[in-house]
């Protein structure tokens, strides 16, 4: 399936420097339930939540204009525009008029129209560039399946220091920010950092630094917690690092850095989750894959494997997709430990990958003390 394209220069988000202003509209929306639990009970939970897929996936859904949640949903992920005054009503006239000035809506002709999404996750508000392919801007990625699937996959212990590659709209550092001491967000994308420094001070997140990184390229130092969903299709129409989806013509060229920099950069007991699609050659595991790229093996660490196998797997995004035998291909989280003594195991922990419950949440965290054999 093939997203629509659109071709519009759209602005990023506008930070308002007041933080009670912004304050006041997040708990609107918290106290109008907008929220993970109420999306899913109108369109379902994961796959209706990967929006790459939603025209097809929300047929069930009739709009309720009397209802706040319904008309949140409508404005900042289906992106119809609505007539404003019904929506001051339901809402409050600051929290439209904050919308405004913050650029996620615009008002013309009496109706509001969406410019950005906003998607509730875990108790966080998170602005994106909104779902339709859009040639012209580099897009910040809105929130996918994948992003519920891996921020729910990520073990909340505490930890000293989080780093996130490829942030994009700053999701997965926001949330880490509320379990670790300091988060370090790297992207080689401008707008995606503009992005995530926006959602860092809509959600009142201060310990966040937002880093203009190629991979690890320009954040120094270690850290007890990876976090990545940096791009993994194979394309042959974008390099790697042009976009938020190409991982470059065979599709590991960013992957493959991130888990060769795991001996010098992530600390004993630290842990990597990584979301990606694993584009395995016929015959070949993401294993073989791993032992490769890690100068002395993978055999050392401590693999929980939250992959399932994806041999029909579509590419909505790329000009020129790859075309040729997908037989091995696997998509989920792996999350690597690097284990003190350095005795390690690869266990795969649900080949079918159904892990969200009806109402939205992710039924399973990837903790290796709890699943260690
Ligand atoms: C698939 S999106 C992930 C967005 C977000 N982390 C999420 O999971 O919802 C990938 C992001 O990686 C960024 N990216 C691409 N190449 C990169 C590179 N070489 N170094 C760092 N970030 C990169 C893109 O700009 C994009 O924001």
């Amino acid at each position: 399936m093939k997203l629509p394209i659109v071709c519009e220069q759209i602005e990023g988000p506008h930070p308002l420097g007041d933080s009670d202003r912004m304050n006041a509209f997040t708990s609107t929306l918290r106290n109008l339930g907008y929220n993970l639990e109420n999306c899913a009970t109108r369109l379902g939970s994961f796959p209706r939540l990967g929006v790459n897929f939603w025209d097809e996936m929300h047929p069930q859904w009739v709009p309720n204009p009397q209802d706040p949640v319904d008309a949140l949903i409508a404005l900042f992920i289906d992106e119809k525009p609505l007539p404003v005054d019904p929506l001051r009503t339901l809402t409050s006239t600051s929290f439209v008029d904050t919308a405004c000035e913050m650029g996620v809506l615009q008002l013309q002709d009496g109706a509001l129209h969406p410019k950005l999404s906003l998607f509730p996750i875990a108790g966080l508000y998170i602005v994106t560039d909104r779902k339709a392919r859009n040639t012209a801007v580099n897009q910040v990625m809105w929130l996918w399946g994948e992003s519920y699937l891996l921020a729910g996959l990520v073990n909340r212990a505490p930890r000293r220091r989080a780093i996130d590659l490829g942030t994009g709209s700053g999701v997965h550092a926001l949330l880490a920010s509320r379990h670790c001491q300091t988060v370090t967000a790297g992207d080689v994308s401008p707008r995606a950092l503009e992005f995530g420094r926006f959602n860092a001070e809509l959600n009142g997140r201060t310990n966040v630094e937002f880093r203009l990184s190629d991979l690890l390229n320009d954040i120094p130092g270690t850290t007890d917690l990876l976090i990545t969903n940096v791009p993994y299709a194979p394309d042959s129409a974008a390099k790697a690092g042009d976009n938020f989806w190409s991982g470059g013509l065979d599709g590991w060229d960013l992957t493959k850095r991130v888990v060769a920099a795991l001996p010098q950069r992530l600390e004993d007991g630290g842990v990597l989750h990584m979301n990606s699609l694993y584009p395995n050659d016929p015959g070949t595991t993401i294993r073989d894959h791993f032992d490769r790229w890690i100068d002395g093996g993978i055999g050392r660490y401590e693999v929980l494997d939250h992959t399932w196998a994806i041999p029909t797997y579509e590419d909505a995004l790329s000009e020129r997709p790859y075309e040729g035998d997908k037989s091995a291909w696997r998509f989920g989280v792996v999350s690597v430990r690097r284990a003190a003594l350095g005795r390690g195991y690869w266990r795969e922990q649900n080949k079918r990958g159904a892990f969200f419950r009806a109402d939205g949440s992710c039924s399973v965290v990837a903790d290796h003390d709890l699943l260690a054999p």
